[in-house]
């Protein structure tokens, strides 16, 4: 297995280029199912759910073209994947695919809708807590469709299609609103759903629905309103830049110090995030070639922040703010409300020298003078990534073991940190 190899203390200084998002390209990439004509969608992130996803939606019967840049096009676009669902010639997504990606259970809403049938088997995906997908189901039920669950999979029918309804959703839930969305779309008749999430990649999914001929109304407010419509066309659609990939370089060049260009990063689509810097003393300035990050020789403010909903801060940044936090000079308090299991990374951040408790839903950190390199490892991608971020400031050397989360959900990652100067090397084996 593939491991990383850190050796810390150098600042990050040049131009990082940020990748499309990873959670826009995931439910882009299932809308294609709607359709029997193709989806081009530019800008999709080199990633390993983004493969795993194509041979999940391939298992469907649908045909992925891929092609890479053009010339002339900005060094930060991603490739281009053409999908076809000409003909669907599988509704049933098997537990040894759906296992591994828990956002390959969406494709239920989309093959219900269209197909009138689907059986996907009950999701895997991160360690990060138990993640029902008892919203969604509610959400279909909604619809029309009816649903039972066997021996793991879970059966969904509509053989006469799906038809409007109210959809309220008691907590505000990214999967339950991708699905309602897609769901909607294709049902006959008038859909609102009330507390949807606002994230951007909900108001991304909805823009491409919308190219493909959805009526869609009021996407990224807490009240969406779907006109369904009896067939959807193809479309081309540009992936919106990671707001997570983001965060995360903004929070790695914060630790280590430097000045970095992220290259195509909206700060539009992480004011809460960015807010959070500006209190720890980092320097954020929008350009018009995207954000530029610094910190001078000041040292790191101490910050208390909760994980919530965007546009609040968000569960995905959690654990790279938690690795930055180690070095700020006092007590920082972060609350993550989202998942009840995403501290995994505390025991490992520990390791390099960090000084954290947790006390239920908040861990207290408190800022050392300095961190220590040692072997880590993580188990999911976020909590990963937050050791990289510490490493980057440890002395010495740290490994950081079980690389494939990491290459689930970060494009080049080891190339795009050592083009700013960090000492970083990937080791096979
Ligand atoms: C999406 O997960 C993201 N994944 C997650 O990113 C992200 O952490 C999360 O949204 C929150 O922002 C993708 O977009 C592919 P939710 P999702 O439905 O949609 C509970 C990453 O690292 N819930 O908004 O699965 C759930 O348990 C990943 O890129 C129910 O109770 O999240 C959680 O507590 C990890 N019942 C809360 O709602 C349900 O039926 C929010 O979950 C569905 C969800």
């Amino acid at each position: 297995m593939d491991r990383i190899r850190i050796t810390g203390g150098r600042p990050l200084t040049g131009t990082i280029p940020i990748s499309g998002a990873k959670n826009a390209a995931l439910p882009l990439m299932i809308a294609s199912l709607l359709t029997e004509e193709p989806l081009i969608l530019d800008n999709v992130p080199r990633l390993a759910d983004v493969a795993l996803l194509q041979r999940i939606l391939g298992n469907h019967g649908v045909d992925v073209t891929l092609s890479g840049k053009r010339a002339g096009e900005p060094q930060h676009q991603g490739q281009t994947l053409q999908l076809s669902a000409a003909r669907i010639v599988d509704t049933t997504a098997p537990y040894d695919l759906v296992s591994r990606m828990r956002a390959s259970f969406w494709v239920i809403a989309p093959l219900v809708a269209r197909m009138g049938e689907a059986r996907v088997s009950m999701p895997g995906g991160c360690a990060i807590g138990t993640r029902p997908v008892d919203l969604l189901l509610m959400a279909l039920e909604k619809l029309g469709a009816q649903i039972e669950v066997e021996a793991g999979d879970v059966l969904a029918r509509a053989p006469k299609g799906l038809r409007g309804g109210e959809i309220s959703f008691p907590k505000v839930t990214v999967s339950g609103t991708h699905v309602a969305l897609m769901a909607a779309a294709l049902a006959e008749g008038t859909t609102v759903i009330d507390n949807a999430a606002r994230e951007p990649e909900i108001a991304d999914l909805a823009a491409c629905l919308t190219k493909m001929g959805a009526r869609i109304g009021g996407a990224g407010t807490s009240r969406i309103v779907v006109d369904g419509v009896p067939r959807l066309s193809g479309a081309r659609h540009t992936v919106l830049p990671d707001r997570i990939e983001t965060g995360t370089y903004a929070m790695a060049v914060a630790i280590t110090g430097g000045e970095v260009l992220l290259e195509g990063a909206r700060a539009d689509l992480l004011h809460a995030g960015l807010n959070i810097l500006a209190e720890a003393g980092v320097q954020v300035t929008e350009t018009n070639a995207g954000l530029r990050v610094g910190r001078n020789e000041a040292a790191i403010n101490p910050v208390s922040v909760s994980t919530a909903p965007f546009p609040e801060f968000p569960t995905d940044l959690q654990a790279q703010l938690m690795a930055l936090m180690t070095r700020a000079r006092g007590t920082s308090r972060i609350r993550e409300t989202i998942f009840e299991n995403r501290f995994m990374h505390v025991q490992e951040l520990a390791r390099l020298g960090a000084r954290i408790r947790l006390d239920g839903d908040t861990a207290i950190v408190d800022g050392v003078e300095r961190l220590r390199g040692a072997p880590v490892m993580a188990t999911d991608l976020r909590a990963s990534v937050s050791l990289v971020i510490a490493a980057l400031a440890a002395e010495g050397e740290t490994t950081v073991h079980r690389v494939y989360h990491l290459d689930r959900g970060f494009e080049r990652l080891e190339e795009k940190l050592a083009s700013c100067g960090a000492s970083i090397e990937r080791l096979s084996g």
